[in-house]
This record gives structure tokens, sequence and C-alpha cells, in this order.
């Protein structure tokens, strides 16, 4: 049997990029899969049917609570009640200096990567409490730490995700649900590509990391099936540098 066998996974923003590499991973470890994009995410559908589970895609903005709980509604009936969110689903929004950051786009930046969050936890709550072996996910970056110039609304979001797990871990906890942030250093992905980020920014990031390689989706999957598991269920508000040493952690 394999380690996510009768489990259910929320999976948001996995159209593309690192969210599809890790439905894809949870799906190979035996979950079956819901994906929440605003774009159709027939391929990471398809890849979670050939590996033998079942996949639905639910087009939906996970910054709308409606949408959310029409969403929750559709995924328990058809897949069963959800044990594990993977909040991925992000914006990288352009650089830009504070004299030009204009209030509109801190705004939308904090509700794509932080509200969207939480009204994602709020809608599927009833069904991970039920299930009691909850597990969320949450996608930070290291930008927490590295604080490039140019990104102060990109930063301020990831930081409040990282409050937002350590919140929700002690909130959750006495429910059995484990809630935990994963802090990826630069993935090139069509999102990043689309922030117009400068060469120099990249090296300023690589030349803080020990070990200079940029992450790949391959490198964090298998960390997101672990936190899923029973053995992982004491790994709890942990925000994880997968950063090439930019964080020495204790
Ligand atoms: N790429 C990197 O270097 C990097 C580094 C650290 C952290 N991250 C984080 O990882 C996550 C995934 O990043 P990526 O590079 O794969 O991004 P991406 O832009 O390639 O993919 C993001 C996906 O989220 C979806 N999405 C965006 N807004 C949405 C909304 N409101 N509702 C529903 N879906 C929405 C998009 O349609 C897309 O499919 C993000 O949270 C990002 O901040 C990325």
């Amino acid at each position: 049997m394999k380690k996510l066998e009768g489990r259910v996974a929320v999976v948001t923003g996995a159209a593309r990029g690192i969210g599809r590499e890790i439905a894809k991973h949870l799906a190979d470890d035996g979950a079956d899969i819901a994906v929440i994009d605003v774009a159709v995410a027939d391929e990471t559908v398809a890849a979670v049917t050939s590996a033998g589970r079942r996949g639905i895609g639910v087009v939906a903005d996970v910054t709308d609570p409606d949408a959310l709980a029409a969403a929750a509604e559709r995924i328990g009936r058809e897949l069963g009640d959800v044990s594990i969110i993977v909040n991925n689903a992000g914006l990288h929004p352009h650089q830009t200096s504070i004299d030009e950051l204009d209030y509109e786009l801190w705004q939308r930046t904090m509700r794509v990567n932080v509200d969207s969050m939480l009204l994602t936890v709020k809608a599927f709550l009833p069904q991970l409490r039920r299930t009691g072996t909850g597990r969320i996910i949450n996608m930070s970056s290291s930008v927490v730490n590295v604080a490039p110039v140019g990104g102060v609304h990109y930063i301020a979001s990831k930081a409040a995700v990282v409050g937002l797990t350590r919140g929700l871990a002690r909130e959750l906890g006495p429910d059995s649900i484990t809630v935990n942030a994963i802090a990826p250093s630069i993935v090139q992905t069509p999102g990043l590509a689309g922030t117009g980020i400068s060469d120099e920014i990249i090296d300023a990031v690589l030349s803080q990391q020990i070990v200079k390689d940029f992450t790949t989706p391959a490198d964090l999957v298998g960390l997101v099936g672990y936190l899923c598991t029973h053995e992982a269920r004491l790994f709890t508000g942990q925000h994880f540098h997968l950063d090439g040493g930019i964080v020495l952690s204790d």
C-alpha cells in the first residue's frame, strides 16, 4: 500500500510550476488530487489519473470565499474529505522600489499570497478535522530571509505566511492537524520568469547560498510528501528552508 493511499489532497495553483510537480508527486504517493487554480489544469489532472489516482481540476480564484466554499463542497462530494492542503498558489509580483510601489499592487499581493491561504484553510477545515490526519503545507520563500531590493510587497506577504503557519499550528494541533511552511530559494518557473527578475537579484540570492545551485521542484516534492505522512505528525509550526544554506537553523 502506498503511503498516502486513501487520502485526498488539495493543491492550489497546480496548473503549472511547482504546484503541478507537488500534485504529481502526491498522486505517485497514492493520494487522490484536487487542483484549484484560476487556470485550467488539464495537464496536471491527466498526470494524476495516469498515475492511477482520481484527479479533478476546479477553476476558481483562491481569494474568493464563495468560490472556495463551492470547491470544498464539490471536492468533498466527488473525492471524499480532504486531509491535505498544499497552499501553493501565489503571485510573483513585479519588482518595484518602495517609491514606485502602489497600494493596489501591495493589496493584490497580500490577497493572493496570504488571504488565499487563510480562506482555503477555512473552507476545508471541517473536512480536515473529520479525517483526524490533517496536514497543511504553505509555500513561503527564502525572500523572507534574503529581503532582496524591490520586493517589499512580496517579502512582507511571505513573512505573513510564516506567521499564519505558526498561528494555525498552535490552534489546530489539538485536532491532530499539522501546519508547516516551506521556503525554497529561486526555482525557475513560468511565474518567476514573468516577474522580470534581474540577473543581479538572482546572483545576489545565489551568492548567499552555501551550495550555489538553483532549487528545482524535484528538490521539494519529497519533503511535501513526507510531511503528509503519519510519521511526520510531530513536525508542526516549522519553516523549512530549502535554500542551499542561506539560513542555518538551530
Ligand atoms: N519560483 C520561485 O522561485 C519560488 C521561490 C519561492 C517560493 N515560491 C512560491 O511557490 C509557489 C508556486 O510558485 P511558482 O513559481 O510555481 O508559480 P507559477 O506562477 O509558475 O504558478 C502559480 C500558479 O498559481 C495559480 N494562481 C495564481 N493566482 C491564483 C489565484 N488567485 N487563484 C488560484 N490560482 C492562482 C496560477 O494560475 C499558476 O498556475 C508560490 O507561492 C511562490 O510564491 C516560488
